[in-house]
């Protein structure tokens, strides 16, 4: 493994398991850049949605024109980009669009990465190579804390904040090109139980283990 100078960290794992604040606070304390390659998809699938397109077909035109400004709107994560961005992820051609940008990022400083195909498509050579996962009940959870600010006490409610995170799971483990899939060589964590700080504890360890 390299110093932290080119260092890639590949942090792949289904939604709302974890894998951005992991990925956040890893950045920060190994001083690389963070991208959040999920932000991609959601502002091409925001962009399709504006102009009011399908985004089953659409995206490619988009992904090949995201401004810097497209990825700070604040509409990026609510219920409607959640599902046009798992849709337009499906296209090859927007994926492939994507890629050259996520690696671009990557080249020269290094980064933490966080994504679905991270460790599988965009950098298979990655130092280190992470899959997050936590149970949906979890995942629901988190997901509504994020939004709301406090825990969902409405059973009804979380139950169809489950359904839409299987729902999502399963179009993205589903697509044939880069499917949601731990890399071969990935370490998995399961955070049901963890806290950030001890995911973060977990893997700096990981890593300190790596380059003794
Ligand atoms: O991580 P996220 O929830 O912000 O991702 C939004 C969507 O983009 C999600 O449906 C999965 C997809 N995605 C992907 O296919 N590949 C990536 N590297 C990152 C995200």
């Amino acid at each position: 493994m390299t110093g932290s100078r080119r260092l890639i960290i590949a942090v792949d794992g289904p939604a709302a398991a974890g894998k951005g604040t992991l990925a956040k606070a890893l950045a920060e304390r190994l001083a690389l850049p963070y991208l959040d390659t999920g932000l991609l998809y959601r502002a091409v699938a925001r962009r399709v949605l504006d102009h009011g397109e399908d985004p089953v077909l659409q995206g490619e035109q988009h992904a090949k024109a995201i401004e810097p400004a497209d990825l700070e709107r604040d509409d990026l994560r609510v219920p409607e980009v959640d599902r046009a961005a798992s849709l337009v992820a499906r296209q090859p051609a927007v994926r492939e669009a994507l890629l050259e940008r996520q690696r671009s990022v990557g080249r020269v400083h290094g980064a933490v990465v966080d994504g679905r195909d991270i460790g599988t498509v965009v950098f298979p050579d990655a130092d280190l190579k992470l899959f997050i996962t936590a149970s949906p009940e979890v995942r629901a959870q988190r997901r509504y804390r994020q939004r709301h600010g406090e825990d969902c006490q409405d059973a009804e409610l979380l139950a169809q904040e489950v359904a839409a995170i299987v729902a999502r799971d399963e179009q993205d483990a589903s697509r044939e090109v880069s499917p949601l899939k731990p890399a071969d060589n990935a370490v998995q964590i399961l955070t049901d139980h963890m806290d950030a700080e001890s995911v973060l504890d977990r893997v700096l360890t990981l890593l300190q283990e790596r380059r003794a």
